[in-house]
């Protein structure tokens, strides 16, 4: 990594202005930010400084960014000077930056290097013909075509020192030279051409709705198989497993009840109970009437026959039953007309 150094008094402009047209440019890239953030546009009003300045940042060029944006000019150096994309020397008429970070050191970039010692002598020189200047820089984030280097604004990739020396002859030359990978690469293909993604199909419109095609053979060939082994399965079963045919399946069936008088007869008891017969027949007492207390004169005379029969009647009664009689409370009255021994 070179040394981010503003380059000596002696090469160093004595003003820097921007033109009319590249005021005009910067006040709109100023406008781009809300008020008080206008030191966003730092990066772009150096880039454009340093283009009108054949290719590199003199110091007059940073302050007067720093007094465009109202911003102290020490914290406008400090991004010049951070980043390589800012050359703070003269550079060549063709200004070559060659990534040395490990995947293109790893990939010939050290051999790039030491070609452009060899042509060029140290970097952040002009060569003696004005037509290059070289410094090594951090990845460019082309390493997947590594090694590579960045010529004024292009990519150059895939590079070897041939390769290299070849389009420096042509760029002095002004011949007309192709940017992206030196060994006919496209994009970051792999090397040998690609191997992914080569069906011509893909790329000429016939796939166009082909996976709804695809879906609807697929499904009427599903179908078609299903019913046929459907119908191929029933077969199987009724061979193997015939069913007797259900001419009744579905209608109403009357069943036999399980207390008729029928059923008792066959059995051998009396079809219907006298009991039966006479609740039946007494079609004229409801269940309120039954339930119907009765008359205090039948309840006497019920309790009269229950007396003479021994038993009390279950007649319900309007009045609670009689309290029995305390144990012992008549003994007196027994013992009285208990007959005497003796007598
Ligand atoms: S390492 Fe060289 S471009 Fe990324």
């Amino acid at each position: 990594m070179a040394n981010r150094r503003l380059a000596p008094a002696a090469e160093q402009p004595q003003s820097f202005a921007f033109s009319s047209e590249n005021a005009e440019w910067a006040k709109g890239q100023i406008d781009k930010y809300p008020e008080g953030r206008q030191a966003s546009a730092v990066i772009p009003l150096l880039w454009k400084a340093q283009e009108q300045n054949g290719g590199w940042l003199p110091q007059k060029a940073i302050e007067a960014v720093a007094d465009e944006l109202g911003m102290p000019h020490i914290r406008v150096l400090e991004v010049a000077t951070f980043y390589t994309m800012f050359a703070l020397e003269p550079v060549g008429r063709f200004w070559i930056q060659l990534c040395g970070t490990v995947p293109c050191d790893s990939c010939g970039a050290r051999e790039l290097k030491d070609y452009l010692h060899a042509r060029l002598g140290a970097p952040g020189h002009v060569s003696a013909d004005g037509n290059f200047s070289w410094l090594e820089v951090e990845c460019l984030g082309a390493c997947c075509n590594a090694p590579m280097a960045q010529i004024n604004q292009d990519y150059y990739e895939d590079l070897t020192p041939e390769l290299l020396g070849k389009l420096m002859d042509d760029l002095a030359a002004g011949r007309p030279v192709k940017v992206g990978s030196q060994i006919g690469r496209t994009s970051s293909e792999p090397k040998g051409g690609p191997d992914t993604l080569t069906d011509a199909s893909l790329f000429d419109g016939s796939r166009v709705g082909a996976w709804r095609k695809r879906f609807e053979t697929a499904d009427s060939k599903q179908d078609e198989a299903g019913g046929k082994a459907e119908a191929a399965s029933s077969e199987q079963r009724a061979a193997v497993d015939p069913k007797p045919a259900r001419p009744d399946a579905g209608r109403a069936v009357g069943t036999a009840t399980t207390d008729a008088p029928a059923q008792r007869n066959a059995a051998g008891e009396t079809p219907v109970p006298a009991g039966a017969k006479a609740d039946a027949a007494d079609t004229t007492e409801s269940t309120a009437q039954r339930n119907k207390p009765a008359a205090p004169e039948a309840i006497a005379k019920a309790e009269a026959a229950g007396a003479e029969a021994g038993t009390q009647s279950d007649l319900p009664r309007n009045e609670p039953p009689p309290q029995p009689v305390a144990s012992g409370a008549n003994d007196d009255a027994a013992a009285t007309s208990a007959p005497q021994k003796g007598n």
